[in-house]
């Protein structure tokens, strides 16, 4: 029996895909078809396949063609699943050209010719997002290098208030993008906005766009007068649009699986958290604290990330004891009383600390090394080392990628809120950023 094997994602099915397997059957008795996992197909660059993998295998099985179904979880697994199964006959379509001739050493490659004129990228890129960018600042730089990962959404254009004067730290790719004289302007040509405007001006710019009808992504945080908060989430939630933070490290794959793994009971009861984040910013402290503030203001959002996820929202006690130099907190540390547990974090702006997140519970500890936001390994330990285990994700570029590929899935999924980061976390965030805000609860050294 000669056996032959393909792979690929087959998302929005088409019918490039059909004709592909047609042909693939036709090369021999047996064709073996590897869908690629959501996981793999992240880590290999794809970030807003439509499908899940149950619909997208179902729509392989449906087209009668396949013999055996097998999912593609990592690279390599071709030249496994072609020495397991006893494979004569690997093929693809001919975009691929050359790249799998590596496998010529264990069975025949063919490359079978493309359908024309039809890919599931263009299916996705077919109503594509008309994002509008608002302001200028560095970030930007790398929200622009990072877009180019997700499709269905594409930069229309920008707009910068006289408020964002030019400076070294501001963004070189702005000047790139077709500009707007007014933030209204640029509002009636959108269907979203990503801001990035300092902080000061976020809640007024987020207001805005969400009465006029936009979805809003902005950076973080978003608004630090509670009150304020709850009136935009609740303007979002009335007008079914979409806010969401772009705290990178809410969307990556590694941090939702150690958030699940603790939730399932691996560790217990958890009794504690103690997330860190540190930086001594140098040369662009001042910037940092012109768009955000001190140090709570501008990195207090990853732990209370954390904390909220592993806790929940309800805490009996906050305070914060800071450092000031200049009247700006530089170095803080955020303590917490929930029922059964406590939560610590420490953030800074101008000193350096071990930046790791630890998870404690009553039958053992999660140990995630810095930068832990940047989450890619983590560790389960136990009094019994025996027991300990060691996990291992891919975190992609800047980790933008992430954010801007669920802005765009809570868009077209018609989400009423982000499901990873929901408004129950933002509005969390926001509220002990207001405590700050408005110097309650705190202590300074
Ligand atoms: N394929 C094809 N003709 C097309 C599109 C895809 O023959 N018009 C083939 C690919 O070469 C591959 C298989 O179908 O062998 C699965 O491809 P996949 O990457 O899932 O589909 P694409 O439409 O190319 O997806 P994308 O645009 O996301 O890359």
């Amino acid at each position: 029996m000669k056996k032959v094997i393909t792979y690929g994602t087959y998302d929005l099915f088409h019918q490039g895909h059909y004709n592909l397997l047609k042909r693939a059957k036709a090369l021999g008795d047996y064709l073996i078809v590897g869908v690629t996992s959501d996981y793999f197909d992240k880590s290999r660059g794809k970030f807003n396949v439509h499908d899940d993998l149950m619909t997208r295998i179902e729509n392989v099985k449906k087209t009668g063609f396949a013999d055996k179904i097998v999912v593609e979880e990592y690279f390599g697994q071709k030249i496994d699943d072609i020495k397991k199964y006893g494979v004569q006959v690997f093929t693809v379509g001919s975009d691929w050209e050359g790249y799998f001739d590596y496998l010529r050493e264990y069975c025949q490659v063919i490359y079978l010719e493309r359908t024309k004129g039809i890919s599931s990228t263009q299916i996705r890129n077919s109503h594509s997002i008309r994002l509008g960018i608002v302001g200028n600042e560095k970030i930007l730089d790398r929200f622009i290098d990072e877009i180019k990962y997700v499709s269905g959404v594409d930069i229309v254009g920008a707009y910068a208030s006289e408020d964002d004067v030019d400076s070294q730290y501001k963004s070189e790719k702005f000047n790139t993008l077709s500009s707007y004289l007014t933030y209204e302007e640029m509002l009636d040509s959108v269907d979203a906005v990503y801001v990035n405007s300092p902080l000061s001006m976020r809640p007024a710019l987020l207001e805005k766009a969400l009465l006029c009808g936009k979805h809003v992504l902005t950076e973080f945080p978003f608004c630090t007068d509670y009150e304020k908060s709850k009136f935009l989430v609740e303007l979002a939630q009335k007008n079914h649009l979409v806010l969401m933070e772009g705290l990178k490290t809410a969307y990556c794959p590694a941090f939702g699986k150690l958030i699940s793994l603790v939730k399932s009971g691996r560790i217990g009861k958890v009794l504690s958290v103690e997330a860190n984040f540190t930086q001594i910013l140098g040369n662009s402290l001042e910037n940092q604290i012109r768009i955000s503030g001190g140090s709570i203001e501008s990195l207090g959002a990853y732990p209370l990330l954390a904390i909220c996820k592993l806790l929940g929202s309800n805490y009996k006690h906050v305070d914060f004891i800071t450092h000031k130099e200049s009247g700006v907190d530089t170095m803080s540390r955020i303590n917490f009383v929930f029922e059964g547990a406590m939560a610590s974090a420490l953030v800074a702006i101008n000193a350096k600390a071990e930046g790791d997140l630890v998870i404690s519970g009553t039958k053992g500890y999660v140990y995630v090394p810095a930068p832990w936001w940047k989450t890619e390994y983590y560790e389960l330990r136990y009094e019994d080392v025996n027991k300990n285990s060691k996990f291992f994700y891919k975190f992609e570029g800047e980790g933008l990628r992430y954010e801007i590929a669920e802005f765009v899935k809570s868009i077209k999924e018609k989400y009423d809120q982000n499901l990873l980061f929901n408004y129950e976390d933002i509005l969390f965030e926001s509220k002990v950023l207001s405590l700050i805000h408005k110097s309650r609860n705190q202590f300074t050294c």
